[in-house]
């Protein structure tokens, strides 16, 4: 038996997240070979659906949003089934029952199967419950897995009582908490950059390194998503997992083997090492804001506060900045600065290595900085800026850059998705991309702090949709002589 054989069991899939992100990754892991034809998907939701309006349902999706056509369409369809449960209501799942032994017979699957909870966040506690009351967690007939979404808690307590939960009913080994944002294959590259290059690897640490910035802006705002995102916020919708774990594989010591648990020992320990944030940190080192109506290329755009979903006196943040530090060997007294928001200028994520200048200017009072801009999206790519003789008289330094994209490997094409990449290394049983609970404590026990302190007394700046957020974060980073770089393309236009 091949051990990839399985059925994957969406809750939750009449939902958002399965026919944008779920199905459309499985399809094109089909497409390419990855999933063989052992597979079923089996979606359940309280919506009464049939297996073949389900089919329709995910078949129109993929024709309208990947472009899909063909046998290959058709074929995959065919593995999609439905199956409508009272997600709340444990005697309910005994529906699933006779699905699941019919499925497993007719793919031969063997009972291995993929749980993925893409429901929201109140059931993900509720659901591994209700299969544990019909045996549906145990592995005595194939192996079990279940895939949780974000978020993963709400705040630090939240987070460890939904662990207590699922760990009554799955071992650790069982659970992939899923952060698309470790799917993506330019975080990856960051490892890869890091620890594969003499070059580098030399100049990673505080005796080399003035300061770092990590940038996660959107240009869009909260979109339909409204309700959601005002009990969430920047800080929990972004910081607590993407950002802290991208500062973690910016940060992290290299693991000794690449494996699951030596990879997120080392996330884990970084993590833990980040220096807790006081009151008065706080008050000097976090700015938080929220976007105001603006016009953007002559559009109309909201302000957050007239958004579908969100209260008309919200101080949820849209934007926060942080500075923080990272208390150990390599790190210590190299300022982190971490920034997230939606109505930015642009869509960028990326890190900006800033490394320490030459101890004395001999050509130029105004050298520039040596830095390396990582590129995680979009344009993903490498740029190094360094200084080099104005051409001319005198000696003056003028910046110059040498530039990698991604886009310039011919393998590059065949990249997948974070939800690919994910989805298929749960099947294979690989968990080195998923957060551990450790890990995620970690993120909740530095992030509570300044959760608290924003309930307590934080301020919410105004700041214009499509503006690089509130003054207050240039402020923020002045304090260090220094002002945000602003992203727009990565590469440098030839002068
Ligand atoms: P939706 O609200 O679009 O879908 C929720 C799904 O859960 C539906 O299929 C709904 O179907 C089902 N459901 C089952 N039981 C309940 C219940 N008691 N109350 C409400 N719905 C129920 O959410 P999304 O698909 O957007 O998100 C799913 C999860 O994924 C969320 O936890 C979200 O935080 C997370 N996520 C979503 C992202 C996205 O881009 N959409 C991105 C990252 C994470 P039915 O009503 O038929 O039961
Ligand atoms: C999600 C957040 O987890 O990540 C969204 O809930 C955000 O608010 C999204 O827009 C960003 O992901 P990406 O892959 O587009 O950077």
């Amino acid at each position: 038996m091949n051990l990839e054989n399985s059925c994957i069991v969406i809750f939750g899939a009449s939902g958002d997240l399965t026919f944008r992100k779920l199905i459309p990754a499985l399809y094109n892991l089909y497409k390419i070979g990855k999933l063989g034809e052992h597979f079923s998907v089996l979606g359940v939701a309280r919506s009464e659906l049939s297996d073949d309006s389900f089919r329709q349902k995910m078949y129109d999706t993929l024709v309208k949003f990947e472009k899909a056509s063909g046998e290959s369409l058709d074929a995959f369809c065919e593995h999609l089934y439905y199956q409508a449960v009272n997600t709340s209501d444990a005697l309910d799942y005994v529906k699933l029952l006779p699905r699941l032994d019919e499925l497993h017979d007719r793919y031969g699957s063997c009972g291995n199967t993929l749980y993925y909870l893409s429901t929201p966040p109140s059931l993900y506690g509720v659901i591994p419950e209700c299969l544990a009351a019909h045996g549906l967690t145990t592995e005595e007939y194939g192996w079990k897995r279940i895939i949780v979404e974000k978020p993963f808690g709400y705040d630090i307590k939240t987070a460890k009582e939904l662990d207590v939960q699922i760990h009554k009913y799955f071992d650790e080994h069982q659970i992939y908490r899923i952060d698309h944002y470790l799917g993506k294959e330019t975080v990856q590259n960051l490892l890869v950059l890091r620890f594969s290059n003499g070059l580098f690897e030399p100049l990673w640490n505080r005796n080399f390194i003035d300061y770092v910035e990590i940038t996660g802006a959107e240009s869009i705002g909260v979109e339909e998503r409204g309700g959601y995102y005002d009990g969430s916020g920047a800080m929990r919708d972004m910081f607590q997992n993407h950002l802290l774990q991208v500062l973690a594989m910016v940060a992290m010591e290299p693991p000794a083997i690449i494996n699951a648990d030596s990879m997120r020992d080392e996330v884990a320990k970084v993590l833990y090492c980040l220096h807790p944030l006081s009151n008065e940190d706080l008050k000097n080192n976090l700015v938080l804001g929220q976007y105001t109506a603006s016009t953007i290329d002559g559009e109309e755009v909201k302000g957050y506060l007239e958004e579908k979903g969100v209260p008309a006196d919200s101080t949820t943040e849209t934007y926060m900045a942080l500075r923080c530090e990272i208390d150990n060997w390599r790190w210590a007294g190299v300022p982190f600065y971490v920034r997230t928001g939606k109505r930015l200028p642009t869509r960028v994520t990326e890190v900006v290595i800033h490394f320490k200048t030459t101890p004395h200017p001999v050509f130029s009072q105004n050298a520039p900085d040596n830095k390396l801009i990582i590129r995680i999206q979009p344009d993903e790519g490498i740029s190094m800026r360094f200084g080099l003789k104005k051409p001319g008289a005198g000696f003056e330094a003028k910046e110059v850059s040498m530039d990698f994209r991604y886009s310039d490997l011919s393998s590059a094409a065949n990249l997948m998705t974070a939800y690919e990449r994910l989805l298929l290394d749960a099947i294979k049983g690989d968990a080195t991309l998923f957060a551990r609970t450790d890990a995620v404590h970690a993120c909740w026990k530095f992030v509570q702090p300044i959760l608290d302190y924003k309930a307590e007394r934080g301020q919410v700046y105004e700041y214009e949709a499509g503006t690089w957020g509130p003054s207050e974060a240039d402020k923020l980073i002045a304090k260090h002589g220094k002002v945000w770089r602003k992203p727009s393309g990565l590469m440098k236009k030839k002068v």
